[in-house]
C-alpha cells in the first residue's frame, strides 16, 4: 500500500462494471476509472445521464461489486470482503442520502432517524440522544415528533441527512440530493452538507448535475461514457449560509 492511498478513505484503481448475464455484450457502466478521496474532502461527482454516476456511488458505497478493479476503504482492500463484512462496514461508516427520500410513512422524524440504530452495535441506551442529536444539527428540533406528510420536501431531505448521520459515519454518500427540490430548500440542504464538511469533518461524495450544486465542493470529477473525463479542484468554492441552524 501508498502512502497516499493509507492515508485516504477511498481508494480505486481501474474500476469496472459491466452489466449483462454473460449470453449478450455487457453494457459497460464504468471501465477505468481510478482516483483517491483523502479523508474530509468533499467531492461532487458530475456527467451526464447514463455516464455511470450513480453505478460509481453504488461500488463505493458498497452496495455493489465491480467487475473487476480495486477498491480500498480506510486502507482496507474492501475487493475481497464477505457480503456479511461488507454489510458490517457500511452500517458503521457510510451514510446514504438519495433523491428520492426514502423515509418511512406514519412514522415520526425521530423514528425514522432511529432506524439505522437497529442495524448498527450501538448500546440501545445512546439510541434517543443520538437521533435527537441527528435531527438537531439539520435544523428540525421543532419538527422532532412530526409525520412526514406534515414536512416539506426539504424538510424531509433533512430528516434523510439526519438518519444517514446518526451512526455517525465516516462518509456520507448522496445522490442528486437537491434533484426533488425546489432551490431554496437545494440550498439548505447544500449548507448542511458543507457544514457537515467544514464543522463535522465528514467526507462526502455526492452526485449532481447542477454547477451550482457542485460548487459546495472542494473537487469535482467528471464522467462521461463510464470514464473519467476530468478531475479539478473547485477555485470559487461557495461558503456555507448558516440559516439552517435553529
Ligand atoms: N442494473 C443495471 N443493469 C444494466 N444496465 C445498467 C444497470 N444500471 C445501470 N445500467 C447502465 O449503466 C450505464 C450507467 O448508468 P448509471 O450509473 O445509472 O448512470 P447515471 O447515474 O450517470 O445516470 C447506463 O447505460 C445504464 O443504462
Ligand atoms: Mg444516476
Amino acid at each position: 500500500m501508498t502512502a497516499k492511498e493509507a492515508e485516504s478513505v477511498i481508494s480505486v484503481k481501474n474500476l469496472r462494471k459491466a452489466y449483462g448475464d454473460g449470453s449478450e455484450t455487457p453494457t459497460v457502466a464504468l471501465d477505468k476509472v481510478s482516483f483517491d478521496v483523502p479523508r474530509g474532502q468533499f467531492l461532487a461527482i458530475m456527467g451526464p445521464s447514463g455516464s455511470g454516476k450513480s453505478t460509481l456511488l453504488h461500488l463505493l458505497g458498497l452496495l455493489d461489486e465491480p467487475t473487476s478493479g480495486s477498491y480500498r476503504f480506510n486502507g482496507k482492500n474492501v475487493t475481497s470482503y464477505t457480503s456479511d463484512e461488507l454489510a458490517d462496514l457500511r452500517n458503521r461508516e457510510i451514510g446514504f442520502v438519495f433523491q428520492a427520500f426514502n423515509l418511512l410513512p406514519r412514522t415520526s422524524v425521530i423514528d425514522n432517524v432511529k432506524l439505522p440504530l437497529y442495524y448498527s452495535k450501538i448500546p440501545e441506551h445512546e439510541w434517543d440522544d443520538r437521533a435527537r442529536e441527528a435531527v438537531e444539527s439539520v435544523g428540525l428540533a421543532h419538527r422532532m415528533h412530526h409525520g412526514q406528510s406534515e414536512l416539506s420536501g426539504g424538510e424531509r431531505q433533512r430528516v434523510a441527512i439526519a438518519r444517514a448521520l446518526v451512526t455517525d459515519p465516516e462518509v456520507i454518500f448522496a445522490d442528486e440530493p437537491t434533484g426533488n427540490l425546489d432551490s431554496k430548500s437545494g440550498k439548505t440542504v447544500m449548507a448542511i452538507m458543507q457544514h457537515l464538511n467544514e464543522e463535522h469533518g465528514k467526507t462526502i461524495v455526492l452526485i449532481t448535475h447542477e454547477t451550482s450544486t457542485a460548487d459546495h465542493a472542494e473537487r469535482i470529477i467528471r464522467l462521461m461514457d463510464g470514464e473519467m473525463e476530468s478531475d479539478t479542484r473547485v477555485h470559487s468554492r461557495l461558503s456555507a449560509d448558516d440559516e439552517f441552524v435553529k
